[in-house]
């Protein structure tokens, strides 16, 4: 049963609401209170308040990077405020601020229309602009990391909103002081430097293949993100037809020595520089080989056209998937020696 919604200054509240609309693996989940908040002045009173103040505080965007594994005790808090709003251009980069409420390939297509580049890489990629730092979302050799000027966010530790500078968000791969210190920071902005020009980046595994089989002789922003909307599309599950929450690990770093030592045995493993003498491999590639791509579990599953997505083929509870999800890191560790870490947050 859902309970009563009642609308404020700024925010709404639904008692006892449900999650399972707002995951995209689909599971079912509970929130002793959802709180929407369309406009960002409203946080100041809102952590005052004895709503805020009292129980766990879970962020959650549009859920296409969480593992929901039970109900919610607390405030599930979504910040909603929409809005975009150029502050500055001076005809070869623009400075745009997001508001955290909106759709990120919404805003990608935005700034294609706008004649901005920088972005087309990261096309196509589910989720809000506001969850974009967390992880420092990346695809197809870019990382929004990249293009991030400032982000805004209200600091529940000095209880005040903040403004933090691209290297105090010590962004690395699928990584930023959000993620790491994830009860902290809620952010409700986030502003972009746009090039009108710049280096287009082709070199990701099929995205020129991509383009000459769309018969694009020279390349723009717009037309790479079409090539990697079509690749997308192929190689990735989509959550309207089957619950999935995307890359379910990240790709291990490891030692280059081990790296090299497995591709000794295994010379189609995948493998990028890593940085740091590390060696990034393909997890995907290690899960297939482990056996596992396809496997099924009741209706926790390992896709079959992608062996680092997980999904929901129906019905199935967020602890099953979790359980599954411990069962491929198991054999993969057996298998392998690597350690393989979840890339959603496990609820
Ligand atoms: P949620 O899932 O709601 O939240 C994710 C995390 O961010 C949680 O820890 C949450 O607490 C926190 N969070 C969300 N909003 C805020 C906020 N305003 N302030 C503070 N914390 C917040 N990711 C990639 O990097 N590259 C990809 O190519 C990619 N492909 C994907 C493909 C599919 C089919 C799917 C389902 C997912 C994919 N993802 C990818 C993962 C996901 O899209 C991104 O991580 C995205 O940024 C999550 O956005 P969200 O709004 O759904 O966040
Ligand atoms: N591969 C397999 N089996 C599979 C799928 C892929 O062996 O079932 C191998 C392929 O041979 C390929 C390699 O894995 O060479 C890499 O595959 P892919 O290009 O699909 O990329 P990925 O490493 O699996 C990463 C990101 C994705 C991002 C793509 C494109 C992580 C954890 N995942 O996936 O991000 O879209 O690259 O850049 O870094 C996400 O984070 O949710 C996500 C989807």
């Amino acid at each position: 049963m859902v309970g009563a919604r009642a609308q404020n200054e700024g925010y709404s509240t639904i008692e006892n609401a449900s999650l399972r609309g707002r995951n995209t693996f689909g599971v079912e989940a509970r929130a002793a209170t959802l709180v929407e908040v369309r406009d960002s002045r409203a946080l100041t009173g809102l952590f005052g308040s004895d709503l805020l103040r009292a129980g766990p505080v879970l962020v959650l965007g549009e859920g296409s990077n969480v593992l929901l594994t039970r109900d919610w005790p607390g405030v599930v808090l979504s910040m909603t405020a929409r809005g975009i709003e150029v502050l500055d251009d001076d005809g070869a980069t623009a400075r745009v601020r997001v508001q955290a409420g909106e759709h990120w390939n919404d805003f990608v297509h935005w700034s294609l229309a706008e004649g901005f580049g920088g972005l087309e890489n990261l096309v196509l990629i589910p989720g809000a602009v506001g969850a974009a730092p967390i992880q420092n979302i990346g695809a197809y050799g870019a990382e929004v990391r990249e293009r991030i000027v400032t982000v805004d966010a209200w600091d529940r530790e000095a209880n005040a909103a903040v403004r933090l500078d691209n290297a105090q968000c010590a962004f690395a791969y699928r990584d930023s002081i959000f993620k790491r210190d994830c009860d902290r920071y809620l952010v409700t902005a986030v502003t972009f430097a746009l090039p009108r020009r710049h280096t287009l980046r082709l070199d990701y595994a099929g995205v020129r293949e991509e383009l000459a089989a769309m018969r694009v002789a020279g390349p723009t922003p717009s037309s790479v993100a079409e090539a990697i909307t079509r690749l997308r599309r192929r190689k990735l599950p989509d959550p309207a037809q089957i619950g999935n929450a995307g890359s379910f690990f990240k790709n291990p770093l490891v030692d280059e020595a081990f790296a090299l030592a497995l591709r000794r045995e295994h010379a189609d493993l995948p493998a990028w520089p890593g940085g740091a003498g590390k060696t990034k491999v393909s997890a995907a590639w290690l899960i297939e080989r482990a056996g596992l791509k396809g496997l099924r579990d009741g209706d926790a599953g390992i896709s079959d056209r992608h062996a680092l997505v997980l999904v929901n083929h129906g019905r199935a509870s967020g602890a099953q998937l979790w359980a599954l999800a411990q069962r491929v890191r198991d054999v993969v560790r057996g298998r392998f020696g690597i350690e393989l870490a979840p890339e959603p947050r496990i609820v």
